[in-house]
């Protein structure tokens, strides 16, 4: 059968007190709803649609690299009436698995498990056992065991409020009998809503079968209203992603102060100390070792390679034995071959640096192609930018760059020439040759240092 997933987003998210739509609220760095559709796509659906309102344009910006067909709810008047909105594009034979937009960490697991459940003409729901149900919408079951409806919070008595198993707000339903409960629905109820949880009251009264998938983990079907429980969730993300890294051979040194915001694939025996942040694409060969205070955006870092503390890494290559930082910096396309050493209070941008050299202090290395075994002194600037265009410096194989030299770029400085400390370099350099600019040293014998005045 095909499958059709319908993904409610068009609440307005009052809770958030925010001008941005609540489904792009963004957790581990990602939209909200783009957790969802992730999730999504790995039930391969035949189609997805998503029923937005609130601010619909910019979560349809947000979402602009995903085949999609977007439905708009122009009034928010429920759940039931916000997916027969959709209903119009969904084919009769189809079945319809409906997610909603803000809850985040649905597990694909589960929903499979629904997925494979499913016999035909029946209604499948997802339901969850929790300490606290409060605020949502109970499961009512009768003696057998069987469902026979759906209550809300506001329409309970105290004996329904006791219950614990409560609905998930996902359900998979055929597309035939979706059409003809959605229509049948009214809202003569507390909030004055279309009811999508209605539907199950309309199954029971046409003996349709109605099956569970049942979790009791409650981050799996949390919806987020408020800040205070995007931040809970956050939490309860990281923590297991912590986890998994730690499972597969990662030494994290305080798992409560390691956040991961994207994915990072590890070799063995890497080590990661306190505060740390890993954001986007990452990779880290064996034994890597990362030290305390460091951020790190889309990286490639090979084997061996040591991070020491306070570094800002993103975009960027690193080969096998570099050793990093304290406090340095590289920038996008910041490209290191092997056993390179970048020492504190370094920027490099734009640059490949070769095999074995070091740039050991203070120094900006910016449009720059740098041999192997050169040595780069402390103070070094390469000025690449005149200020409408950027050059580039190129320094030859076991250059030695003696400390604070400007390289004005456009330059050349050949292999294994030296460049004297203090100079002001804005001619290509010859090979293998001694090449200074410096306003030569002089001494004034018997100068008489200024008195301070006496009145
Ligand atoms: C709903 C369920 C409740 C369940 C809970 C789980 C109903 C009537 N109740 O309650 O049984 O326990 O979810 O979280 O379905 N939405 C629209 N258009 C609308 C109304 C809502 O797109 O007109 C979207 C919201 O953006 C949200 C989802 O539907 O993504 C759920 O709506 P919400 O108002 O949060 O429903 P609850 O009252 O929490
Ligand atoms: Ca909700």
């Amino acid at each position: 059968m095909k499958l059709s997933i319908v993904i409610l987003a068009a609440g307005l998210g009052k809770r958030m007190s925010s001008d941005l739509p609540k489904v792009l609220h963004k957790l581990a760095d990602k939209p909200l709803i783009r957790h969802v559709v992730d999730t999504a796509l790995t039930l391969q659906p035949d189609s997805i649609h998503i029923v937005y309102g609130h601010k619909g344009e910019q979560v349809r910006e947000a979402l602009n690299d995903i085949n999609i067909n977007w439905v708009e709810q122009a009034q928010q008047l429920g759940t039931g009436h916000a997916v027969a909105q959709a209903l119009p594009h969904i084919a009769d034979d189809a079945l319809v698995l409906v997610l909603c937009g803000d809850v985040p960490l649905i597990n694909p697991k589960l929903l499979q498990k629904l997925c494979s459940s499913h016999e035909p003409h029946s209604l499948g729901i997802v339901t969850v056992k929790l300490d606290n149900p409060y605020g949502y919408g109970r499961i009512v079951r009768n003696e057998l065991g069987q469902v026979e409806r759906i209550v809300e919070e506001k329409e309970a008595d105290n004996c329904i409020q006791a219950i614990k198993e409560v609905n998930a707000g996902i359900f998979l339903i055929p597309a035939a009998h979706l059409r003809r409960w959605l229509g049948a629905l009214n809202n003569d109820n507390a909030q004055g809503e279309y009811y999508l949880t209605d539907v199950v009251d309309l199954a029971v009264q046409e003996n349709q079968p109605i099956y569970t998938a049942t979790t009791d983990n409650v981050y799996e079907v949390m919806g987020i209203n408020d800040r205070i429980q995007l931040a809970k969730l956050e939490r309860y993300y990281q923590t297991q992603q912590v986890k998994n890294l730690m499972l597969a051979g990662v030494t994290v040194l305080d798992p409560a102060r390691l956040d991961i915001r994207g994915s990072v694939k590890t070799g063995r025996d890497v080590t990661i100390d306190i505060n740390v942040i890993l954001e986007g694409d990452i990779i880290l060969g064996n034994r890597v070792k990362i030290g305390p205070n460091t951020m790190i955006r889309n990286a490639k870092i090979a084997d061996h390679v040591e991070i020491l503390s306070n570094c800002v890494i993103e975009d960027v290559v690193i080969g096998a034995g570099c050793k990093i930082g304290p406090f340095a910096r590289l920038r996008p396309e910041a490209k290191l071959a092997e056993n390179v050493h970048i020492g504190n209070f370094v920027e490099i941008k734009k640059s490949t640096v070769g095999q074995a050299s070091k740039i050991n202090h203070l120094t900006y290395i910016g449009d720059s192609e740098i041999g192997s075994q050169v040595n780069i002194g402390a103070g070094t600037i390469t000025c690449n930018y005149d200020g409408a265009n950027k050059h580039k410096t190129i320094i030859g194989d076991k250059a030695f760059i003696g400390s604070d030299t400007q390289l004005v770029a456009p330059v050349t400085v050949g292999e294994g020439a030296i460049i004297g400390a203090g100079s002001t370099i804005t001619r290509d350099t010859p090979p293998e040759t001694l090449t200074l600019s410096r306003v030569p040293q002089k001494t004034i014998d018997g100068w008489q240092r200024p008195i301070k005045k006496t009145r």
